[in-house]
């Protein structure tokens, strides 16, 4: 199963997003069974680690964020099985990727917080020009919403004696 998060920097929410995916995956032992990964709509950032205000506040929760910003490509389209956005916008970019895209587009794109099940919030706030407390905020949302994309995904795994 192959998972791409996308915000518009990639550098606060989708590598947060990603860091928290992996530590699910990792705390569960099922590494071997994804590919994740994170982009950005947007190029500003391509090369930089995730912001550091973002990797501190997610070190505090034993957290590590291993991205690098990139920019989405046409192919991601191709080559993921579900695309996860963190708010409208992003939403709204990734889905004209995919017009472009045609057919070759198979990827599901969905917003992230449409997995969860206990915030009434459907988008990430972007962090980026807020304090500290808008950090902890998208990790408690992203933290929350990854469990239950996992229960969900892992499930249907069951209910279909899938490989993931
Ligand atoms: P992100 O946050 O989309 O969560 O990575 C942002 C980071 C940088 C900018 C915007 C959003 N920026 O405009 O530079």
């Amino acid at each position: 199963m192959r998972i791409l998060f996308v915000c518009l920097g990639n550098i606060c929410r989708s590598p947060a997003a990603e860091g928290v995916f992996l530590h699910l995956l990792n705390q569960r032992g099922l590494q071997d069974h994804f590919v994740v990964d994170s982009a950005g709509t947007g190029s500003w950032h391509v090369g930089n680690p995730a912001d550091r205000r973002m990797q501190a506040a997610a070190k505090r929760r034993g957290i590590h964020l291993p991205s690098r910003a990139r920019q989405i490509e046409l192919k991601d389209l191709e080559e993921f099985d579900l695309v996860l956005t963190m708010d409208n916008e992003n939403f709204g970019a990734v889905k004209g990727l995919a017009r472009e895209a045609g057919v070759r587009a198979t990827a599901e794109i969905r917003p992230m917080l449409s997995y969860s099940q206990r915030s009434s919030e459907t988008e990430v706030p972007d962090p980026y020009y807020g304090g500290e407390a808008g950090f902890d905020h998208v990790l408690d949302l992203l933290e929350e919403a990854c469990g239950a994309l996992l229960d969900e995904l892992s499930e249907h795994d069951q209910a279909t004696n899938g490989q993931l």
